[in-house]
């Protein structure tokens, strides 16, 4: 799916062969280790400063960045919010990609799945950090783009919600044939749910199982 061939991003992230293959891959890691510049790279929000990354056998650099987000699409580790309420929050991706908005059930079926008990109409101003993120990722689930980039989806989020909404996105991706790239600090959820493990430190893929 993507391949790096001598890349470099600055001093950060020296990676001259890398594969990331279809399905659920997790990158494992220390703080500083350069895991969110990794996914920054998928998504052309920044280019390597060295070497070619390739999607689907394409040139990144060759791709729309525009075209390429729709496939490509991220979860930051700080999801934006918009003026609003909930529902306008959770429609506006689809909103930004003339794409039809579904009715009040479906979209209230979409906040059970991601465990935001709170109605469509209420404000954002309110939610907390990990309740912004899981209304981050519920607009996510409505785009459904073929590759899911998850910055820490689970790091606001305790024990308890972090394992339902990961086996949920788990699910939902495998049912639908698309694939997860995801970060996360937690070795339970990389064990449980990766079919490939990435160590990351200090850029580098140190180990790959
Ligand atoms: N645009 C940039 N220019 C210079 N340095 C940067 C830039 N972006 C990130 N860095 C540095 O690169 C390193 C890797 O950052 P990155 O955010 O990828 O780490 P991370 O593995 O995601 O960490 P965390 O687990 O804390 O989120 C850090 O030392 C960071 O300060
Ligand atoms: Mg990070």
């Amino acid at each position: 799916m993507f391949q790096f061939k001598e890349v470099k991003y600055k001093e950060i992230l020296d990676l001259p062969d890398l594969y990331i293959n279809f399905g659920i891959t997790v990158l494992l890691g220390a703080s500083g280790s350069g895991k969110s510049t990794i996914l920054k790279m998928l998504n052309k929000m920044i280019s390597p400063t060295q070497g070619t990354i390739l999607y689907q056998g394409k040139n990144l650099k060759d791709l729309s960045s525009v075209e390429h987000r729709r496939n490509v699409t991220m979860l930051s580790q700080n999801p934006t919010m918009f003026e609003g309420n909930i529902r306008d929050n959770l429609t506006i991706g689809l909103e930004f990609q003339g794409k039809e908005i579904p009715d009040e059930s479906e979209l209230a079926e979409i906040l059970k799945q991601v465990q935001l008990k709170k109605e469509l109409s209420e404000s954002v101003l309110n939610l907390s950090g990990g309740e912004k993120q899981r209304l981050a990722l519920g607009r996510l689930l409505l785009l459904d783009p073929q590759v899911y980039l998850l910055d820490e989806p689970s790091s606001a989020l305790d024990d308890n919600t972090e394992e339902i909404i990961i086996q949920m996105i788990t699910e939902h991706v495998k049912k639908r044939d698309k694939s997860v790239i995801m970060v996360t600090h937690s070795k339970n959820i990389a064990e449980k749910y990766a079919d490939e493990i990435l160590q990351i430190g200090h850029g580098r893929v140190l180990n790959r199982r």
